[in-house]
């Protein structure tokens, strides 16, 4: 263990799929890195400006989550060195924290031999993420449906349809989960959570079955959305028209501020969307930036190094001919 060097390739995800509220994920092609290392000392490196102001030392998340993995395996590696770029915008509602989380316990889990099964990991970061939707997608890849009791994760993998393409806007404002979370009732009707079942259920089932034109009937949703939707001025119209403008079906990505719409590969409305997309949220006064993914049919991509016969590269050196700038 002392001589590894790993290097994980995290996706990005979105969570809840408009219904699935804390149940259904997807994960994107979007991503975070980390490198994980045994040291003498413990050190960070940090490229690119978002991380400016995350922790340099042991109260760091990327610190923490990988000595619960040692600890978890019996093992003690106090000192580390960690790298880490993403092109996970934080705070917006595309899963940077479950990103982070997954990155880190795969990677320890790598440096010192893999001794916890994949299951483990996923019970372990569903306990620190507080759902599992996000962070199912990023360890798994695809489409993840899965349910939490609060002691136990499960969960069904569907691998995505393959013509199906996501377009998201994402405001250049951050929205922490927490707070958006504190925007829900502690109650709802009974109505309303049989409309969410029903159109989750009916989700679900379009995504397995590849049946693309039933995601607009799907992709409708009473748990959330609209009582998140003053902290998104313009979420609404775009939630509500985006069909018109040839989405699939449109919802909140995670707990906000990002917009996501689907589309099917070679429609010709791409554009039109991403002008609706964009102008709606213009109107509001609010800047955004639009990107095409595709759904990520793979979890994290590990690379093992020996580090006495495989030379250190710096980690943008490594990674630059793959991030979005
Ligand atoms: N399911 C969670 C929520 C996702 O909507 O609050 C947060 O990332």
């Amino acid at each position: 263990m002392n001589n590894r060097r790993v290097i994980v390739k995290i996706p990005a995800s979105t969570a809840n799929l408009g219904p699935g509220f804390d149940t259904l994920g997807m994960a994107l092609s979007l991503y975070a890195w980390i490198e994980l290392s045994v040291s003498d000392k413990t050190e960070f490196r940090y490229y690119g400006d978002q991380m400016n102001g995350l922790p340099g030392d042991k109260s760091n998340l990327i610190y923490k989550v990988a000595q619960l993995v040692f600890d978890e395996a019996g093992v003690t590696v106090p000192e580390l060195s960690v790298s880490m770029y993403s092109d996970i915008p934080l705070a917006r509602g595309l899963g940077s924290s479950a990103s982070a989380i997954v990155g880190a316990l795969v990677a320890a889990n790598s440096l010192i031999g893999n001794p916890l099964s994949e299951n483990k990991l996923f019970q372990m970061a569903t306990r620190l993420e507080g759902h599992p939707d996000n962070v199912g997608a990023s360890l798994f890849g695809g489409i993840v449906v899965s349910a939490w009791d609060g002691e136990q994760a499960d969960y069904v993998r569907i691998i995505p349809h393959e013509k199906l393409e996501a377009l998201v806007a994402i405001p250049a404002f951050q929205l922490e989960t927490e707070k958006a979370r504190h925007a829900l009732p502690s109650q709802i009707s009974m109505a309303d959570a049989v409309f969410n079942v029903g159109r989750s259920s009916l989700l679900v089932a379009a995504l397995a079955c590849g049946e693309l034109g039933i995601i607009r009937h799907a992709m409708k949703d009473r748990l959330h959305q609209s009582y998140r939707a003053a902290l998104i001025p313009g979420m609404a119209t775009i939630l509500e028209r985006a069909e018109e403008h040839g989405a699939l079906g449109a919802a909140l990505s995670g707990a906000g501020p990002t917009l996501i719409a689907f589309v099917e590969a070679g429609s010709p409305d791409k554009a039109d969307l991403e002008r609706f997309l964009l102008d709606t949220l213009q109107r509001e006064g609010i800047e955004a930036e639009t990107l095409w993914l595709l759904p990520c049919v793979h979890g994290p991509q590990v690379t093992v190094e020996d580090k006495e016969t495989q030379p250190a590269v710096p980690l943008m050196d490594r990674i630059k001919g793959d991030i979005k700038v």
